[in-house]
């Protein structure tokens, strides 16, 4: 049986990952720091391997009997790089790239890299680079997050050899339910809104553009850069994307997918400046080499997620696990309280 070393597979994605792995008869093994618990892996616990450890300090032994490398682990947003960008390039850069050294080492051939179509920002107000982008445009990411991730790119991609296959891709932002749900992902946050407040807010009139792609069809685009030969994927990249889609738009078809599912909501718009992202890309490459084409559609998905956080009780909206740059705030303050105090309700002193 193949199996696959999944790096932060008890993620947003990684944890919709590891049952498509498991679904297509891989053998799993989760690497993660369970900085968000073990809540994504409940359903699937049993049937994985799961080693509890940092991603900067991977033991060999992780890669033992692997046949192949999926990373998606580390910090995965702009506030939580910006919040700590030391640890954020430690893990998304170096680490990265050791894990590469690691597979080499032990006779590991593939090697897929999570990197983020947030490399292609341009910003908004800028008509003239307001152009779709592809894997052959130029980038020089500015931002902790988008930056680690193209260091890491390059990194990985030098190191592309006959028997050594790293693979990138820069997937749009990510749409759907997940057992380890976020709702600091702009679909997701309208449907939270929604759901929660009945209201969606339109930040800058929702003018900048996003690429965007759901959970499952991310999962699906590893599985096929999994499965393809590969001559057609040793040290490629690729754009991974449903649509782009403006802001403002993709609130109407929001609003409009929940009206299906009786939830009304209205849209609330805010011009104010808030350092917006824009920016939008092009999914032909990966269609062409490899003929994968993301087929989930936002409402779809939106419905589908709706439907599922009422069902499995996700909707303790306010909770800061579901918010990556919150819950690591708390967790670094929890850190600080009980260095003092010793464990919560443990006796005595430390
Ligand atoms: N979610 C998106 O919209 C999106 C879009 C483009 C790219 N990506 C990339 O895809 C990957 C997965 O994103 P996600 O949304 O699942 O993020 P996530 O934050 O939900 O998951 C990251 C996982 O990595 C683990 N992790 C973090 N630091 C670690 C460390 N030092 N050692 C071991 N484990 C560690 C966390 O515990 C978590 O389970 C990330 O690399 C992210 O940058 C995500």
């Amino acid at each position: 049986m193949t199996k696959i070393l999944l790096v932060g597979g008890a993620g947003y994605v990684g944890s919709v990952l590891a049952e498509e792995l498991l679904e297509r008869g891989y053998a799993v093994r989760i690497l993660d720091r369970l900085y968000y618990g073990e809540d994504g892996l409940r359903s699937i616990r049993d049937r994985v391997d799961l080693i509890q450890s940092d991603m900067r300090n991977i033991n060999p032994s992780a890669l033992e009997e692997v046949d192949a490398v999926i990373n998606v682990g580390g910090l995965s947003n702009d506030p939580t790089a910006e919040y700590n960008p030391r640890a954020n390039y430690d893990m998304n850069t170096t680490a990265a790239h050791k894990l590469a050294d690691l597979c080499m080492a032990a006779g590991v051939r593939r090697y897929i890299y999570a990197s983020s179509a947030s490399i292609y920002d341009t910003g908004v107000g800028n008509d003239e680079k307001d152009v779709l982008q592809d894997e052959e445009t130029p980038v020089a990411p500015k931002a902790a997050y988008s930056s680690s991730k193209r260091e890491a790119e390059k990194a990985l991609i030098s190191l592309a050899r006959p028997d050594f296959c790293p693979v990138i891709l820069r997937k749009g932002t990510i749409y759907g339910f997940s057992p380890r749900m976020r709702y600091d992902l702009v679909v997701n946050t309208f449907v939270k809104d929604a759901l929660s407040r009945g209201v969606i807010m339109l930040h800058y009139g929702g003018e900048m553009w996003r690429p965007l792609v759901d959970v499952r069809d991310a999962a699906r685009a590893y599985l096929a850069c999994l499965q393809a030969d590969e001559d057609k994927v040793r040290g490629q990249i690729f754009n991974v994307c449903y649509h782009n889609m403006r802001i403002s738009e993709l609130a109407l078809r929001v609003r409009e997918a929940l009206r299906g599912v009786g939830v009304n909501t209205e849209i609330q718009v805010d011009y104010g400046y808030r350092g917006v992202r824009s920016y939008r890309i092009s999914g032909a490459k990966i269609n062409r080499a490899l003929g994968f084409r993301p087929i989930i559609s936002i409402e779809e998905s939106v419905q589908d997620m709706a439907e599922k956080i009422r069902q499995y009780n996700y909707t303790d909206f306010d909770h800061p696990k579901y918010y990556n740059i919150r819950w690591m705030r708390l967790l670094e303050e929890a850190d600080r309280i009980i260095k003092v105090t010793g464990s919560v309700f443990g006796v005595g002193s430390r």
